[in-house]
């Protein structure tokens, strides 16, 4: 199996579950309030650990009862903690998450101390990236961060996943340093500029992504399932079809990109990977929670 290194942010997720989510101005009475463990990056190798990936987490945490919940974590998952950088000075980041009773939700993260994770410290924990064969990044790390991990992770051979959530500005010349660009449709509608409606749009987005440069392009649809496309081959794959109703969709996109490193790192076929990542997003979401509601590998293949 190939080794996953995974740079991002690890918070502690404020979830407020009521009936829909407060719109600007309001005010509403919630059901529910849990805090968990979140932060994009954090959830994803999460995921891929449960999925018995080997994997290591780079991240810069507080020293704070955050980072305590976020070793807990690590420890309990298996993820490999060698490469995050605990700054007593810093605050580990908080997100605040309103779920509605569909499961949708909208959230705000402060990354915290991983907001000021530099270059330099990639350097320092190179040996992480030159040690794996798949890296997995999103955009919750300053985007310089971002960019030069790519990079070194493109110069040590690794297959690169990048996730670009949140969608941020990326310039055109380091798309070339992505072998994997997994946006949900509006994060391809924020990078290309226009609205995608149509399954000729969807096709159309992930063409003008290959022209950028990026070697395979997922676009994300939610309950429509995703598309791929690498330019010799393309295809459609409908979600996975639930056995449980949606509690919260929270981390499902990091339950995808963990499960998909995965797959790639067991050497499944494309299409193989995308199944089972499919299924792992969809089971995360019969779930409260980010991170707590990855699935372990037995209860993929239960499902
Ligand atoms: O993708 C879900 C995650 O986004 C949450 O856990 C939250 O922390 C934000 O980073």
């Amino acid at each position: 199996m190939k080794s996953i290194s995974i740079l991002g942010v690890f918070v502690a997720d404020l979830c407020f579950i009521g009936d829909k989510i407060p719109s600007k101005g309001q005010t509403i009475l919630g059901k529910k309030h849990v805090v968990g463990p979140g932060g994009k990056g954090s959830n994803q190798a999460i995921a891929a650990s449960r999925l018995n990936g080997e994997v290591s987490f780079i991240t810069k945490v507080g020293k704070d009862s955050h980072s305590e919940m976020a070793f807990n974590l690590y420890k309990e998952a298996g993820v490999k903690t060698h490469s995050i950088i605990q700054d007593e000075k810093l605050f580990t980041g908080v997100a605040g998450i309103m779920i509605d009773k569909d499961g949708n939700n909208a959230i705000s993260i402060v990354s915290g101390a991983a907001e000021h994770l530099v270059s330099e410290d990639i350097d320092n924990k190179i040996e992480t990236i030159k040690n794996s064969e798949i890296f997995l990044t999103q955009m919750e790390t300053p985007d310089e961060v971002t960019i030069y991990a790519l990079k070194k992770a493109k110069e040590h051979k690794c297959i690169t996943i990048l996730n670009p959530a949140p969608a941020r500005k990326i310039d055109e010349g380091n798309f070339k340093l992505i072998d994997f660009f997994t946006p949900n449709e509006t994060e391809a509608e924020f990078y290309l500029n226009k609205k995608i409606k149509t399954v000729e749009d969807i096709k159309n987005a992930a063409d003008e992504f290959l022209k950028k440069g990026i070697k395979n392009v997922i676009i994300t649809l939610g309950e429509k399932g995703i598309y791929f496309s690498n330019g010799k081959e393309n295809f459609f794959l409908e979600a996975y079809k639930l056995k449980q109703a949606v509690v919260d969709t929270t981390g499902a996109g990091d339950a995808f990109n963990g499960a998909f490193a995965v797959g790639l790192a067991n050497d499944l076929d494309i299409k193989e990977a995308l199944s089972f990542a499919n299924k792992v997003a969809g089971i995360s979401t019969t779930r409260l929670g980010a991170a707590s509601s990855m699935p372990f590998a037995k209860e993929v293949t239960d499902n």
